[in-house]
């Protein structure tokens, strides 16, 4: 980096040129990539005038809001094709394993790189069954929540929760690099919190479910799939011999493997982000589900009901997206950061939809929500931004059919999300060079230097700038705070 020299054509590096100093540099491509540390060289002298908080000689940032166009890490999990709508799990096309897997083994696959052998799948999902089971004591904390909560507020308290079990595996108790070795027990520490979380995010899924309801926890069954133990603990009130649908069951199994991983999405990003501190692995799985929590990330699945409810019927639609168009309303279910063309998973759902309504019979909402799409993909606002159905589009309206509450439906993404959160988890702490923290810079815009004035001179300094309003938010009551306001100003006045 840094050397001045012209690079014979085809060589894989970037010529940059700082016309500050004229000074030209070679950065490396590696993997259609450059360094953002390798701009740290690119620096010049303040010229005058020039806020020193740019700190122009400390050498050149790299503005990415929102991280646009920029890879945190090396990854060898999912693979998208954004612009051809392609997604991969470890290379295999989700298509292919939409129709011939099932979630646990592809939750496998997504977390040791592989498919398993049979008897790597019978121990797997074994491990994964009996992780199933959570502590008695676990029922008051369910039972600490208003009847009303929110699900997605109790599955994130009770994921960090959960960790506070095992003290084994938390690297703040045993030693930072309680993950990170790579050794024999090391992975086999982190395999157990991973047989955990998976086990047991069906059992705190679906307490957070029948805590609301008023109803009594229900064990972990044995001998069902993943997805009918999870339907069974939510469903089952005392019927001998109680089985769950098996369209139902196998829809959900579905849905469970295409919302399993999504590259670096916000909510996996969040992971990797807490989890880079070194905190145990329930701590940072916590955090990618608040994240997931959001109406634009897990949450637009619920969001796209609400909008479907207030539509009403077809016949509404073209006022709704007049109304999208001019910004005043969320067309909730569209648009992607990476996809500019539809969602490959959306086809699968919307295939699986059916086969559900075959079952519950169709939703009523079902025709307004054909109507939007197909208005929508019409329209040259839409068009024009490469603007199509996601994931959470469909989703909903399935969810809605087997009967879940709408606010369940973020829950119904985030569980089987944590298998993706968990083998971008396990990839960063085995990576080659150990962990880096996360931490970002930022571009400061704020104040430059400035002294501290008192608290007595500070009105004569700048002025009543406090405005009633603004104090209004501080938290004091009306009464003190006109008592002080007035106060303070007599004893200038
Ligand atoms: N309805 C109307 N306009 C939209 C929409 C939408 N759903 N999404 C994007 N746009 C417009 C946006 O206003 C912008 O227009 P302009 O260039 O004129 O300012 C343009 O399209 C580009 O959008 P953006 O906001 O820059 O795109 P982004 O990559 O920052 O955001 C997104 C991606 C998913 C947050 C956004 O498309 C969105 O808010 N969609 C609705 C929420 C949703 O369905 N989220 C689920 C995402 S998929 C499941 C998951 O992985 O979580």
């Amino acid at each position: 980096m840094g050397k001045p020299l012209d690079p014979p054509p085809g060589s894989n590096t970037l010529t940059v040129r700082d016309n500050r100093t004229g000074k030209s540099y070679q950065i490396p491509i590696v993997d259609n990539s450059i360094s953002a540390t390798d701009f740290k060289a690119i620096k010049a002298s303040r010229v005058a005038g020039e806020r020193e908080e740019n700190e122009t000689e400390k050498g050149l940032r790299l503005a990415d809001r929102g991280f646009l166009n920029t890879a945190v890490l090396r990854s060898e999990i999912t693979y998208i094709d954004g612009d051809a709508g392609v997604l991969r799990y470890r290379g295999y096309p989700i298509e292919q394993l939409a129709q011939h897997s099932n979630h646990l083994e592809t939750a496998y696959l997504l977390i040791y790189g592989s498919l398993p052998t049979p008897s790597q799948y019978q121990t797997w999902r074994d491990e994964i069954m009996h992780h199933s089971v959570i502590h008695a004591d676990a029922e008051q904390f369910f039972r600490s929540f208003r009847y009303d909560a929110h699900p997605m507020a109790i599955l994130t308290s009770a994921l960090a929760y959960l960790g506070s079990y095992y003290s084994e595996a938390n690297p703040s108790l045993q030693g930072q690099n309680l993950f990170t070795k790579g050794d024999k027990p090391s992975l086999a520490t982190m395999d157990k919190q991973i047989y955990r979380l998976i086990g047991k995010a069906t059992t705190l899924a679906a307490m957070a479910y029948r805590v609301r309801q008023g109803r009594e926890f229900v064990t972990p069954p044995t001998g069902l799939s993943y997805t009918g133990s999870f339907l069974y603990q939510m469903d089952h009130l005392g019927q001998e011999n109680y089985v769950p649908n098996p369209v139902l069951e196998k829809a959900l199994d579905v849905l469970f493997l295409l919302h399993a991983d999504h590259e670096m999405n916000a909510s996996s990003t969040s992971v990797l982000q807490v989890g880079s501190s070194l905190v145990d692995p329930f701590s940072a799985v916590a955090a990618g589900c608040a994240s997931l929590y959001g109406p634009l990330h897990g949450g637009a699945n619920e969001a796209v009901i609400r909008m479907l409810i207030s539509i009403g019927k077809p016949e509404n639609v073209p006022a709704f997206l007049e109304a999208v168009k001019k910004r005043e309303k969320v067309l909730s279910g569209f648009g992607h950061r990476v996809y500019k063309t539809s969602d490959p998973r959306s086809f699968i759902v919307r295939k699986t939809a059916d086969e559900v309504f075959k079952i519950t019979g169709k939703d009523e909402l079902l025709e307004t929500a054909m109507a939007l799409h197909d208005a929508a993909m019409k329209d040259d606002y839409f068009i024009s931004r490469k603007l199509a159905p996601n994931v959470d589009f469909w989703s909903g309206l399935i969810y809605r059919a087997m009967g879940f509450p709408n606010d369940y439906f973020p829950v119904l993404f985030a569980v089987p999300r944590v298998v993706g959160w968990l083998a971008h988890w396990r990839q960063m702490m085995l990576q080659a060079g150990g962990v880096k923290i996360w931490r970002p810079r930022q571009i400061y815009v704020g104040a430059a230097k400035r002294d501290y004035v008192g608290l007595e001179d500070r009105i004569a300094v700048e002025g009543l700038k406090k405005t009633p309003s603004a104090i209004e938010h501080s938290g004091i009551s009306k009464r003190t705070r006109l008592a002080s306001f007035k106060g303070q100003t007599k004893a200038k006045l």
